[in-house]
């Protein structure tokens, strides 16, 4: 089959797909996208860019879809600047690949899963841990000998945290440090647990941080399953890591280790075994942790296979996002509203 041909929005984290797609046979970033060129001139500007990607850049995406003959595209943008792109890729029947979160207000999440409901095209969020193996290997044993999921301990940290005047805090963007970056482990929680139904929250602006910047949490589950997490901005980059996951099942327990964002280790056991059985697998870089989220999209865009995380997964995280907030605040029990 012809290598997919795929335009990239917005080269901040946008790069980094660009250097994923390069792993990726069968596909091949032939343009891309960028409002603000200016941010290319520490690597030698547009063209050096150009020449060393062997791409096509357009300052404006629509003209690039209208240019390009895109198999599929992939809109590595802020929230705020979603929904005209979304508008003009569904128009123009292009399959889009959609950055995480999927949006900074459940409203405005469910306006946008009407949105891509309305076109005949394959939307897929980027969620790249549950595509990782290691993750997509505990998902087939919690299908097969594990059994259900019935506790969680999971954890995410990070050093970074955003300084109070960053677009993260912006209630129109990402409206928050917990959604921007915590819907990875929410989503992680939600793949393996099932749809969310309340969450109580302990944390708090631990940096100076306009909203939460470390969460503390309990999230319920429809199933009966629970979660416990602790994730945030409140880490420290030379030791981050590690620890992402243990959950407990009907059958025995699995536990997921790796480093940072990166899982590549699976141990698990039965409740009756004598010993765990410890599965390693390969994680991918750092610089190209959606390699396998971009595999199963192109998949998805090739095959018909169904997209890997949809934009409802997408809104679940998010709602659970903004439950641990308002818990936060509140000092409530918070419904998940999605
Ligand atoms: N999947 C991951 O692991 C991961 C990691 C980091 C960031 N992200 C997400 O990726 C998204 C983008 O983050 P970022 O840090 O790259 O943001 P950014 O603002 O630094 O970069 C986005 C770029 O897109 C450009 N842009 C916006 N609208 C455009 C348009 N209509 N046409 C052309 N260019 C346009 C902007 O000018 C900007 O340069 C965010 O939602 C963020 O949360 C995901």
């Amino acid at each position: 089959m012809a290598s997919i041909r795929l335009g990239v929005v917005g080269l901040g984290l946008g790069q980094w797909m660009v250097e994923t797609v390069h792993k990726i046979e069968g596909a091949h970033v032939v343009a891309a996208a960028e409002n603000m060129p200016a941010r290319l001139d520490g690597m030698g500007g547009s063209k050096a860019y150009e020449k060393k990607n062997d791409l096509r850049l357009y300052e404006d995406a629509d003209q690039m879809m209208d240019n390009e003959s895109l198999d599929a595209i992939a809109l590595a943008v802020m929230p705020k600047h979603r929904r005209a792109l979304i508008e003009s890729a569904g128009k123009r029947g292009i399959p889009m690949l959609i950055e995480k979160p999927w949006a900074g207000t459940v409203e405005s999440g469910r306006e946008l899963i009407e949105l891509c409901n309305g076109f005949d095209v394959p939307c897929q969020v980027e969620f790249p841990i549950r595509c990782m193996p290691a993750m997509v290997r505990l998902r087939e044993l919690m299908n097969g000998d594990l059994g259900n999921g019935w506790m969680a301990n999971a954890n995410l940290m990070m050093g970074w945290c955003p300084l109070p005047g960053a677009k993260h805090w912006d209630p129109d963007n990402h409206n928050g440090l917990l959604n921007e970056c915590y819907v990875h482990l929410f989503d992680t929680l939600a793949f393996l647990l099932g749809k969310p139904k309340s969450v109580f929250s302990f944390g708090g602006s631990f940096r100076g941080s306009p909203m939460p910047d470390a969460a503390s949490a309990v999230v319920e589950f429809e199933s009966g399953a629970s979660a416990s997490l602790t994730c945030g901005g409140i880490g420290a980059a030379c030791a981050d890591g590690g620890h992402l996951l243990d959950i407990w099942t009907e059958k025995g327990l699995a536990r997921i280790t790796g480093t940072q964002w990166l899982p590549d280790t699976v141990e698990w056991g039965l409740r009756e075994a004598k010993e765990s059985t410890v599965e390693t697998f390969q994680a991918p870089g750092r610089r190209t942790l959606m390699e396998y989220n971009m595999r199963a999209f192109f998949d998805a865009v090739q095959n018909g296979d169904p997209v890997a995380a949809t934009p409802e997964d997408g809104l679940i995280a998010t709602a659970i996002a903004m439950a641990i907030q308002e818990s936060i605040i509140t000092g409530n029990r918070v419904a998940v509203d999605c």
